[in-house]
């Protein structure tokens, strides 16, 4: 499995905001999608081109496009919805799948409620939008779902991560790509990530 860690100043700094338990639930939303935006421009980074030439106003020249085929964004319900807006600025034709999961309170297991995936997941990259790999249970029933509907090219994005859900999907999905904001030190005994930012779904939609 590959993780790519955003050790990046813009992020830090970002993350320093969304993680203070003051930061309000509009400003919450907004740094999201301004972290979204910079884990979006590393996860593409090996999205396939084709060369094409152009005609500039003074020359023609060659130069590189996204292969047509379009990516798939698949948000995981609720949180993961905070990221799909900066995924849809850099990829505005993405197909959208959408896929719900919450964690049962007690046994922290992931429980399906919704799915709608787009055709040719086989042939398409695919990247699994959840800002929080805390046990690393959803992110693996999700990553799971998508491989059996197809999908090949996997790609998961969180702005958090913690050490026991990396381990975990090393585990199950070890041709998995990560790219995380950053790596906290631990899960508390209720599976929040410490230091973390506490629950993203309840401070992106503010339901807490
Ligand atoms: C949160 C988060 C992840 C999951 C991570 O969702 O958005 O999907 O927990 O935890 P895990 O790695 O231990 O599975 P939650 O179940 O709280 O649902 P919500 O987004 O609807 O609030
Ligand atoms: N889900 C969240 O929203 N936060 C955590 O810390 C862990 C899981």
């Amino acid at each position: 499995m590959t993780v790519h860690l955003l050790d990046h100043p813009l992020v830090h700094h970002k993350l320093s905001l969304i993680r203070d338990r003051k930061t309000p639930g509009s400003l919450f939303r907004a740094l999201t999608e301004e972290v979204g935006l910079l884990l979006a421009v590393e996860a593409t980074r090996d999205l396939p081109t084709d060369s094409v030439v152009v005609e500039t106003p003074l020359e023609r020249t060659g130069t590189r496009r996204l292969k047509p085929l379009d990516p798939v964004l698949v948000p995981v319900l609720r949180a993961g919805l905070g990221l799909l807006p900066s995924f849809l600025k850099l990829l505005p034709t993405a197909k959208v799948g959408h896929l719900g999961l919450y964690r049962d309170h007690d046994s922290l297991v992931p429980v399906p409620y919704y799915r709608n995936f787009p055709p040719l997941l086989e042939a398409r990259p695919v990247f699994v939008l959840d800002p929080m790999l805390a046990t690393g249970g959803s992110a693996s029933e999700a990553v799971r779902q998508l491989k059996s509907a197809g999908a090949i090219t996997l790609t998961l994005v969180s702005v958090l991560a913690a050490p026991e859900g990396i381990e975990r999907l090393q585990k199950d999905h070890p041709d998995l790509t990560i790219v995380v904001g950053a790596i906290d030190r631990q899960l508390n005994e209720k599976g929040y990530i410490l230091p973390g930012l506490g629950d993203a779904g309840d401070r992106l939609f503010g339901t807490a």
